[in-house]
C-alpha cells in the first residue's frame, strides 16, 4: 500500500514536526518501518518515505518483534518526547556537528593541501623513463622528463621535492666517492630544479646506498657497517649537495651522530641556512622492497637491522628524536607512514620540531594493487591516507601520490 500524496501532506500537517526521508537506500529504512496496514490508522502508517517518530506501528500485532517496545516496561531503554517521539534523552549529539557538507568542514580539525607534500623522484643518466613495475605510475627520470613532472607538480601547488638517482654500477664503491662528485647526477639535477623553479625546495637524499657497491647506506668493513667513517662520507655529501642549491638534505642513513656533524659541516662551509630534514625514526622495514627495485639497491649482503631501527620500538624512536633535535635538525622524519602513524603521534607531542611521514614505496605499491583489482577506489583510499598522517602529527608528508592528490584536490574544488 502506498501514500497518495494527499495523505503525505495530511500526515505533515498534523504532526508538528514531520520528517521526510528522502532516502536513497531502501532497504535500510524499510527494515524498520515495515508497514501495518490492519491496526493503522492510515494518517499514522509507516512508509519508506515518512517516519512517524512514534515508533508505534512498526511491527505486525503478535508478532515476536511486537513483544518487545524499547519505550515500555520497568526499565525503559527509551524515552518518549513531549510529542510523544521515541527519545534518547541526551544533550550532547555530536552527530549536529556532521548534519551537512559545510558543518563538516567549518570544524574539521585537520586540512592538507599540496604544500605539505614532498615529491619523490627517481632519476637516472638515460634519456628514456624506465618504468618501475612494482611501482605502477612511478618512472625513472631522465632529466628533462624530471623537469617536466617538476613543473606539472609546480603548477599544481606541490612545491618541494626529493631526488632519488639510480647511478650506474660503474662508479659505485665501497666510500660511495660518487656521492660528493659535484659533476654527478644529484647536484646537476638540483640546479637544474633550482635554475628553472628559485621558489622551489629542493631536498636530497644523504646516504651512501645509490652509489654503495655493497648496497649498504654506510663504508663496509668485514661485513660490518662503519659509523664514524660513514659520516666522514655523508658530510661530505652533504655540503657537495648545499653547493649545487639543495635547500634541505635529508640524511636517511641511520648513523649515530651524523645530524650533528652534518649540521656543523655545513655551517662551516657557510651554509648556515641549508635545513637538514632528519630521518629520526626510520625503521628496519620490509616497506622499502620496491623502492630498491626501482635504484637497484637492495643490500648487498644481509640487511640494515644495525643501523635502521627495530620495527618492535617506539620508545627508541623518542631517543632518536631527541638526539636528532638537540644535534640541530629542523624537521624530523618517521619512516615508512601507515604501519607507524603511533610513532608520528609521539614525535609529534614530545618534540617542537615539524614531522614529516615518508608513505614509502611498498604503502604505494599496496594501494596500486588493491586498486588495480578494483578493490578499492584509489581517489578515495589515497585522500584518506593521507588525511590520516596530518590526523596522526604529521606536517609534512613525502608521498609518490604528492602529484596525483594535489590533482584530485584540485579537480574537486578543494584549493
Ligand atoms: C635509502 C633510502 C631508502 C628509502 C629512502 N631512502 C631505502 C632503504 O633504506 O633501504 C625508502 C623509501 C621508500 O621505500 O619509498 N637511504
Amino acid at each position: 500500500m502506498k501514500f497518495t500524496t494527499a495523505a503525505i501532506l495530511l500526515f505533515a500537517s498534523s504532526c508538528t514536526s514531520a520528517f521526510v526521508v528522502t532516502n536513497s537506500n531502501k532497504n535500510v529504512v524499510s527494515s524498520f518501518s515495515r508497514l501495518n496496514a490492519i491496526t493503522v490508522d492510515p494518517n499514522k502508517q509507516q512508509t519508506d518515505d515518512v517516519i512517524d517518530r512514534s515508533m508505534r506501528f512498526v511491527d505486525e500485532p503478535g508478532s515476536d518483534s511486537a513483544s518487545f517496545q524499547p519505550t515500555e516496561g520497568e526499565r525503559p531503554a527509551l524515552t518518549r518526547n513531549n510529542n510523544d517521539q521515541v527519545w534518547v534523552p541526551q544533550r550532547a549529539r555530536p552527530r549536529r556537528n556532521r548534519k551537512n557538507a559545510a558543518m563538516r568542514a567549518m570544524v574539521r580539525e585537520n586540512i592538507v593541501l599540496p604544500s605539505n607534500f614532498i615529491y619523490p623522484l627517481f632519476i637516472h643518466e638515460e634519456d628514456e623513463n624506465v618504468a618501475i613495475p612494482s611501482m605502477p605510475g612511478c618512472e625513472r627520470h631522465s632529466l628533462d622528463s624530471m623537469m617536466k613532472e617538476v613543473g606539472e607538480a609546480y603548477e599544481l601547488g606541490v612545491k618541494t621535492f626529493v631526488l632519488f638517482p639510480k647511478v650506474d654500477d660503474a662508479l659505485k664503491t665501497n666510500l660511495g666517492v660518487e656521492a660528493y662528485n659535484p659533476e654527478g647526477i644529484v647536484p646537476r639535477a638540483v640546479r637544474m630544479i633550482k635554475d628553472a623553479f628559485p621558489e622551489s625546495i629542493v631536498c636530497t637524499d644523504v646516504a651512501l646506498d645509490p652509489y654503495s657497491n655493497q648496497g649498504h647506506d654506510g663504508v663496509v668493513e668485514d661485513g660490518k657497517i662503519l659509523n664514524d667513517v660513514t659520516i666522514n662520507q655523508l658530510c661530505k655529501q652533504a655540503v657537495c649537495q648545499a653547493k649545487a642549491g639543495a635547500d634541505v638534505v635529508a640524511p636517511s642513513d641511520m648513523m649515530d651522530g651524523r645530524v650533528g656533524a652534518i649540521r656543523d659541516a655545513l655551517d662551516a662551509e657557510g651554509f648556515t641556512d641549508v635545513s637538514i630534514l632528519s630521518y629520526t625514526a626510520k625503521y628496519a622495514s620490509a616497506y622499502y622492497g620496491p623502492f630498491r627495485d626501482a635504484l637497484d639497491s637492495h643490500p648487498g649482503f644481509g640487511d640494515k637491522k644495525t643501523y635502521q631501527q627495530d620495527p618492535a620500538n617506539g620508545e627508541e624512536a623518542l631517543l632518536e628524536a631527541a638526539l636528532d633535535s638537540a644535534e640541530g635538525a629542523d624537521m624530523l622524519m618517521v619512516k615508512p607512514g601507515m604501519p607507524y602513524l603511533d610513532v608520528i603521534r609521539r614525535l609529534k607531542d614530545n618534540t617542537n620540531l615539524p614531522i614529516a611521514a615518508y608513505h614509502v614505496s611498498g604503502e604505494y605499491a599496496m594501494i596500486k594493487a588493491a586498486c588495480e583489482k578494483g578493490w578499492l577506489n584509489e581517489k578515495d583510499v589515497v585522500l584518506e591516507t593521507l588525511m590520516c598522517f596530518k590526523r596522526a602529527g604529521a606536517d609534512i608528508i613525502l608521498t609518490y601520490y604528492a602529484k596525483q592528490a594535489a590533482q584530485w584536490m584540485k579537480d574537486d574544488g578543494l584549493l
